[in-house]
């Protein structure tokens, strides 16, 4: 997978930008894969946890055996040993008995050590949650977890104390500081390498707020902007037809 299929919608260019967050997350899931632990990203919408977790965990690719699993909507126990049957990729009709689904699941993940990917995993009950503390717990599984999150899965986790007290390392993600976007958007796409600061933080003070998910989308009407009256660099006329397609 190339670094844009992360991007936000369609946004020629743009590039990943490596904040302290991400170097932090890094750090983070490096150490958790190498303990076999678990670990919880979580924060706010378009905060820049997706992106992260899946560039830091190809860096560890094809060494490390990653599976993504994301669920989008509450899923139950049975529900959750489907989707790990889909996303081991293994072989043949999933079993029809709990038990014995479970049994073909330790089975798998005794064979090799892998690193599970939960995205939006503020999706996740208790009982889902306890799952994968049972299929972690298990001796013979050589497994570290990452879940994420949005703002609900830390207080969805920290009500699960059997798995919550197992989280080797927590992430909280928060948007970029005024002086952090200066830095990192002139880095994240062209159209801001030139820009002038103070225009950046114009944008960022009416319209981004230090989400990157705002950033991205302001880019792709700002380069429609651009792109439709030929000018040269951003300008605040051009900032503010753009921030009049996202209020
Ligand atoms: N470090 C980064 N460098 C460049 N672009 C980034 C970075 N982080 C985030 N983005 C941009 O912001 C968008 C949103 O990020 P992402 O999908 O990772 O957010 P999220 O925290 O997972 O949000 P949600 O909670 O809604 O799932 C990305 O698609 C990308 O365009
Ligand atoms: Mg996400």
């Amino acid at each position: 997978m190339t670094a844009a299929t992360y991007q936000y919608v369609d946004l020629p260019d743009a590039s990943v930008v490596t904040t302290r967050t991400l170097l932090t997350a890094r750090e983070n899931i490096t150490d958790t894969v190498a303990a076999r632990a678990m670990m919880c990203i979580h924060g706010g919408a378009g905060f820049g946890k997706t992106l992260a977790v899946n560039t830091c965990l190809r860096a560890l690719e094809p060494s490390e055996d990653v599976r993504k699993i994301t669920f989008r909507a509450r899923p139950t126990a049975r529900a959750v040993r489907y989707e790990l049957f889909t996303a081991l990729d293994l072989a043949g009709e999933p079993p029809r008995h709990p038990s014995e689904f479970d049994r073909l699941l330790k089975t798998a993940l005794a064979e090799r050590p892998r690193t599970f990917l939960v995205d939006e995993a503020q999706w996740l009950n208790g009982e889902a949650f306890e799952y994968f503390r049972y299929l972690w717990d298990e001796p013979a599984t050589q497994l570290a977890i990452i879940f994420v999150g949005g703002e609900g899965c830390h207080t969805v986790l920290r009500r699960e104390p059997m798995l919550s007290s197992r989280i080797f390392i927590w992430q909280h993600f928060t948007r970029l500081t005024p002086g952090e976007v200066l830095e990192a958007i002139p880095l994240f796409h062209p159209i801001w390498a030139d820009a002038e600061p103070d225009d950046i933080t114009f944008a960022d003070s009416h319209a981004a707020h230090g989400n990157f998910r705002a950033w991205a989308q302001l880019t792709a009407h700002t380069r429609t902007a651009l792109a439709r009256t030929g000018r040269p660099r951003v300008d605040q006329e051009l900032l503010r037809w753009a921030f009049s397609r996202l209020a």
